[in-house]
């Protein structure tokens, strides 16, 4: 059974995936040993009064074995400035695993992915290898998929689109994704990124008839199950993110 934590977990490592992206990598042994892909932590950056919610991020990646606990942020505001401050040996209070991860039952994957939704898609890939992933992600620009590199080693195949077509088809996931699922036999989608790409995915998904999963983001307060703050609208009651979710088939979920 899964036992939530809450850890002063220590910064070994912060790299720079781009401009604005940013890899951290805590010793959280609690942690690392437990997440399951697709759930995530709720992390603390401030010791004082600001920010005063802890913010949710994806379960990257985990090295269980050294204890290593990844994830993979974009700087936006007030949490994740801080957060980029931080340096190796700091420890940042974080509370995890939470919420249910992806089923993982799929014997022909197909991971689509976009902006920082490709970041649980990284610890998904590598929960399937050895046993052939492919992944199709879309970015508005060829400086946005620095994530073929993460990728590279995880996937068999790799497909791209960019908005701007500097890079693989032009147009979002939708122009490749059709073509895909009438020649590829998945039997399993798994999105997370952006929502009117995941509801447009959903939709093309239910005309193959191919089943799907989808990774929901809400506003988060507590995490925990205990503010409501993450509702949203299931098929026989009203579900929260954070504790039914953040992974959903998607025929459970009906206004998100
Ligand atoms: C389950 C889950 C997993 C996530 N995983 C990742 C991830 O792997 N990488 C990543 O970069 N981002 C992820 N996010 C989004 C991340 O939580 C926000 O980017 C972050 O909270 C922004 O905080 P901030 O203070 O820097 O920005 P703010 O200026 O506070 O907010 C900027 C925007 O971030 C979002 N946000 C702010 N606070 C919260 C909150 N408490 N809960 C949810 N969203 C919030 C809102 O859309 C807001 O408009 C995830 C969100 C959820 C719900
Ligand atoms: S964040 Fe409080 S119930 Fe989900």
């Amino acid at each position: 059974m899964l036992t939530k934590v809450i850890v002063d977990a220590k910064v070994i490592g912060q790299k720079m995936l781009s401009q604005d992206v940013r890899q951290i990598d805590f010793l959280a042994p609690e942690i690392a040993r437990q997440a399951l892909p697709g759930q995530f932590v709720n992390v603390q950056t401030s010791t004082h009064t600001a920010p005063l919610l802890r913010r949710p991020l994806g379960v990257a990646n985990v090295d269980p074995e050294k204890g290593v606990l990844t994830l993979i942020y974009r700087i936006i505001g007030e949490a994740t400035h801080i957060l980029a401050d931080a340096c190796t040996g700091d420890r940042i209070s974080i509370i995890g695993p939470l919420g249910h991860g992806f089923d993982l039952q799929a014997k022909k994957p197909l991971l689509i992915g976009g902006g920082l939704g490709l970041a649980p898609l990284v610890y998904l890939a590598k929960n399937f290898c050895p046993n052939p992933v492919e992944i199709l992600m879309g970015g508005r620009t060829k400086k946005e998929l620095f994530w073929m590199d993460i990728f590279e080693d995880l996937c068999e195949a790799i497909h791209i689109t960019t908005d701007d077509g500097s890079l693989g088809a032009e147009g979002t996931v939708l122009a490749l994704l059709p073509e895909l699922l009438q020649k590829g036999g998945y039997d399993c989608i798994y999105v997370c990124g952006p929502e009117p790409m995941m509801k447009a995915v959903v939709e093309v998904a239910a005309k193959f008839e191919v089943p799907c999963q989808i990774s929901l983001e809400k506003y988060m307060a507590c995490g925990l199950g205990a503010c409501l703050s993450c509702s949203c609208g299931g098929v026989h009651k009203r579900l929260k993110v954070c504790t039914d979710g953040p992974v959903f088939w998607a025929q459970e979920v009906k206004e998100w």
